[in-house]
């Protein structure tokens, strides 16, 4: 038996690798485009006969039809995506071709390939989506978290590309019967997370002594969600999640960013405090804000907790310190991936080579 992976090099797929080898031994099949944000060298632990790996795009039809007839999978999951923000908003077309005509690639190979598999393996098979909570837009302070019935209403060039997706997604269920269920997660950190987005960033530049960019006031909301207990949660929607459902999982942590920042500096000033004997804290300063930029995100995760058990194993303060231990000791992780092509986006994001 097998599980295909989309995007299993990039940061929750290959913590999703990781994490199943240390609970099953099923065989797992990783597809990926290895963009700027996969990288092989997140799997180096996966040592394990039982896992391959299959270079190549979701958009390419022969490429997926391929790998479909070879490896014959039960689940595939599908994490292949262009994921951040910033980018989206300067360059929005590859978002579109993979989120949105990937996607729906990826859906219509598995269409033919689901058809054809004999009654009980078709009964069986599930295609999991990983969508995002920015699907549902922003919320203000007093409104209430974002649950699997709120209205979609994304805002940026890539919530508007998840959001195109979830409904091709979804579309496939309810016009072919294929067995879909999506996952739409709130913002997740941890080990091997590519240091564009707000936590390794903060940690990064905090260690090589550059400024810690917070966009605006700093008052934005996200709700902090522990890679690790994002997995748990995929692994019980392989196991028992119902088929053409949507699944809201969230970390219960809503911070500012501010906050965050804040966070991160203490816990680096006690485990590696500065030479110069300041606080990490100096280094924090405010930038020009991201254009429509969400305010607040939360999640109302009940749906996930009274129907599969699911429950986040680490609250913001213990994720943090396991994170930032990772990438203390991790340096040459950070190191590998500081590639020319990385140095040029942080000087088109910032104007500063930092
Ligand atoms: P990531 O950017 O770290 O990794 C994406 C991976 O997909 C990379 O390995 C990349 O090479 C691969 N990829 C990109 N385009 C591809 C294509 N056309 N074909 C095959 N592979 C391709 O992303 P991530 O943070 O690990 O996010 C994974 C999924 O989870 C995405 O769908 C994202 O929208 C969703 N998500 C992420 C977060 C988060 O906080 N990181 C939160 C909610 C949802
Ligand atoms: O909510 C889930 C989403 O979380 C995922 O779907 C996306 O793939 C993922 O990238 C993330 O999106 P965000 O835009 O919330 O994450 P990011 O880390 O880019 O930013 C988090 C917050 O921090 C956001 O309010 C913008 C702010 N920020 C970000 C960066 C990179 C800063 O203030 N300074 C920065 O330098």
């Amino acid at each position: 038996m097998t599980l295909l992976i989309t995007g299993g090099a990039g940061f929750i797929g290959s913590n999703f690798i990781i994490d199943w080898f240390k609970n099953y031994s099923e065989n797992i099949v990783n597809i990926d485009k290895l963009t700027y944000a996969g990288n092989l060298e997140n799997l180096l632990s996966v040592n394990n006969k039982n896992y391959k790996f299959e270079h190549g795009d979701i958009s390419d039809a022969n490429f997926i039809k391929k790998i479909l007839n070879k490896y014959s999978p039960r689940v595939i999951i599908n994490f292949a995506a262009e994921s951040h923000v910033d980018r989206s908003i300067l360059q929005p077309s590859n978002f579109v071709n993979t989120n949105v005509l990937g996607t729906f690639n990826l859906l219509e190979s598995t269409r033919f390939y689901w058809n054809k598999l004999e009654k009980s393996k078709k009964r069986k098979f599930r295609f999991i989506h990983i969508s995002t909570d920015e699907v549902y837009g922003d919320l203000s302070r007093n409104e209430k978290p974002f649950s699997e019935t709120s209205k979609i209403k994304p805002n940026s060039p890539y919530s508007a590309s998840k959001a195109a997706s979830d409904h091709f997604v979804q579309a496939w269920n309810n016009t072919y019967g294929l067995p879909v269920i999506t996952a739409n997660c709130s913002n997740n950190y941890g080990p091997f997370q590519f240091p564009e987005k707000l936590i390794p960033l903060l940690v990064v530049n905090a260690l090589s002594g550059n400024f810690l960019p917070i966009y605006g006031d700093g008052k934005q909301i996200r709700d902090w969600l522990f890679v690790k207990d994002h997995c748990l949660a995929i692994r019980l929607l392989i196991k028992k999640g119902k088929v053409g459902e949507v699944y809201n999982i969230g970390g219960g942590n809503e911070k500012t960013n501010l906050e965050v920042a804040n966070d991160i500096c203490t816990i680096l000033n006690e485990l590696s405090p500065r030479v110069d004997g300041k606080s990490y804290e100096t280094l924090i300063k405010f930038v020009k804000d991201r254009p429509g930029h969400d305010r607040r995100y939360a999640i109302n995760s009940k749906k996930i907790k009274t129907e599969l058990n699911w429950r986040p194993r680490e609250n913001f303060q213990t994720g943090l310190k396991k994170t930032i231990k990772w990438y203390l000791n991790n340096i040459d992780w950070v190191k590998n991936i500081q590639t020319g092509e990385y140095r040029k986006w942080i000087k088109k994001q910032y104007g500063t080579n930092r």
